[in-house]
């Protein structure tokens, strides 16, 4: 099966760094906690992002922080507002946290069909006197475009709500928000190793934030929420940028590539991404139908069927050469047998 549904780095780390995640796993104190504090993790990312280690909280994956954030800031006399389609757990976690959500739906406009963020919307929620958290995601995931730094800067100019901007895939769109952070003590900016470092089975997320955010959410968090030996290979993977950095190069020419071969496809949208991912929509045969050929044919796409603004829609995600290869050609067939 050939997985391209999960934005998942495709590469396994390479035997070097499998080799020395292995002897640091046969040296580990599997009998202790971990260090709660997570001083040498917070180091090591403090060295990667350039913001003070003490500002920064590991997670669990993403994925904890944005439930840690909305039981700190969200509730039912609060709001979560973000658009849709978005990343999904903003939602999920709002629903779990019992916090009303505001969302604010993409609009097509164009022959083309082009995309355009709510902006307007999102900032007249801002603007109402009432509690609330933002959710913002850059580059946002299904869509692939980029949150606009003017924009970013006029809502947070205007508003004292805390503002997440979720950058889970920055290191493949190379554009980040983190020299705002100095000037804005409720800009709050969400990334994780599980994208560009391939450490999804892992899961760790970080937080770069102001010092009362990281208060709040010290409060909340559980002392020892990462495992020792995911703290450990975080702080080993990070030190092999070199490597890493030429896996997202790969990636990313992988993204053009589909982005091109897609682009040719009769009776196929495709939305132009600065993620690792690209989100389809099929004319003739429906997404449904696409998805489930191509699982019988051994490739696994993510599909929707209710997603905002398009009902079903498709995404894949940039895999190894030869895996975007065969996806391509086996789409090709697929389309073809109306
Ligand atoms: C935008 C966004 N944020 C966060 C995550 C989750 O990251 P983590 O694995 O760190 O929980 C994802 C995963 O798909 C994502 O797309």
């Amino acid at each position: 099966m050939i997985k391209l549904d999960a934005n998942e780095n495709p590469y396994r780390p390479p035997e070097e760094l499998c080799r020395r995640l292995g002897e640091f796993s046969r040296r580990l104190d599997y009998n202790r906690y971990p260090d709660k504090t997570y001083s040498d993790l917070r180091k090591a990312l403090a060295g990667y992002c350039g913001w003070p280690a003490d500002l920064i909280m590991a997670g669990n994956g993403s994925d904890e922080l944005i439930l840690l954030l909305l039981l700190a800031y969200g509730g039912p006399y609060s709001r979560m507002i973000t658009v849709q389609p978005t990343f999904t757990m903003y939602a999920h976690y709002a629903r779990a946290t019992g916090t009303p959500a505001v969302e604010k739906t993409y609009r097509l406009e164009g022959s083309a069909g082009e995309l355009k963020y709510p902006r307007q919307e999102i900032m007249a929620e801002a603007e109402k006197d009432q509690p609330g958290i933002i959710f913002l995601c850059s580059p946002n995931n299904p869509t692939g475009e980029l949150r606009a730094r003017s924009w970013l800067e006029k809502l947070l100019d205007r508003t004292e709500l805390p503002v997440v901007v979720d950058e889970a895939y920055y290191e493949f769109s190379g554009e980040t928000f983190i020299d705002l952070l100095e000037k804005y003590e409720n800009l709050i900016i969400l990334r994780t190793l599980s994208k560009a470092f391939g450490l999804a089975g892992l899961r760790v997320g970080y937080m770069l934030s102001s010092p009362a955010v990281y208060r709040k959410l010290e409060e909340l968090r559980s002392p020892y929420n990462i495992s020792r030996y995911s703290a450990g290979a975080a702080g080993i993977l990070l030190k092999a940028r070199e490597y890493y950095q030429n896996s997202w190069k790969k990636i990313m020419s992988g993204r053009e590539f589909l982005y091109r071969g897609l682009s040719e496809l009769a009776g196929l949208t495709v939305f132009p991404s600065r993620g690792n991912y690209l989100l389809l929509q099929t004319e003739v045969k429906s997404p449904a139908k696409v998805y489930q050929e191509l699982l019988e044919r051994g490739v696994r796409i993510r599909y929707w069927d209710d997603l905002a603004l398009f009902g079903q829609a498709l995404r894949v995600s940039a895999g190894r050469r030869e895996e975007n290869e065969l996806f391509l050609s086996e789409l090709t067939e697929v389309l073809k047998e109306v």
